[in-house]
């Protein structure tokens, strides 16, 4: 179990273009669950690549913190192939934007296609925060942040807070610490981290 440090704005990883997973194999899936041990510890609901400074097409979710149906789930070169009209509002936050929280419009029904961990080709139909999330997801493999659907003003309000940070004290990388299982119902109210 290693738990990666977590890429926080304005690391340029974060607005790269990332290359498709050519092979999977026990370094892949070695990734796969770093992956899930940093995103558990952090806690958050996904976590992207790019956000711990891997640039490749590959993401991990479960957003069994608010549904109570645990879908760990590993998404190898993830695709939309279908998005409904009808949208949905959904308070984002991001492990790479600490501290901020802002309602995001979005497709409210997706399909996705990917490669699983153990290689297999899937396709699912998400809605509600699982098809938030897996879409705030695939925007960080296109080094899009969900800053980028909120308004000009405040998005450059955000970046240009983490500028400053960064020109102050350098970059704001984090390691999260494991945790303790919550209790039911700890933290129910706080916004999610994708
Ligand atoms: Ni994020």
């Amino acid at each position: 179990m290693t738990i990666r440090p977590i890429l926080v704005i304005p690391d340029d990883k974060l607005r790269q273009e990332t290359e498709p997973v050519e092979k999977i194999d026990s370094d892949l899936q070695t990734l796969i669950d770093d992956m899930f041990d940093t995103m558990y510890a952090a806690p958050g609901i996904g976590l992207a690549a790019p956000q711990i400074g891997v640039l490749k097409r590959l993401a991990v979710v479960d957003v069994s913190k608010r549904d109570g149906e645990q879908v760990p789930l590993a998404l190898i070169n993830p695709e939309i192939v279908w998005s409904s009209e009808e949208t949905s509002f959904y308070e984002e936050g991001c492990l790479s934007i600490p501290d901020y929280y802002e309602e995001v419009e979005r497709p409210a029904r997706i399909r996705v296609r990917f490669t699983g961990r153990d290689g297999t080709e899937q396709e699912i139909e998400a809605d509600g925060v699982f098809a938030t999330c897996i879409q705030h997801e695939l925007d960080h493999l296109d080094g899009v942040l969900f800053i980028d659907h909120i308004s000009k003003l405040k998005r450059d309000m955000v970046w240009k807070k983490a500028v400053k940070l960064f020109k102050r004290e350098g970059p704001q990388t984090y390691t999260p610490k494991p945790k303790p299982p919550r209790a039911e119902g700890d933290e129910a109210e706080m916004p999610d981290e994708l």
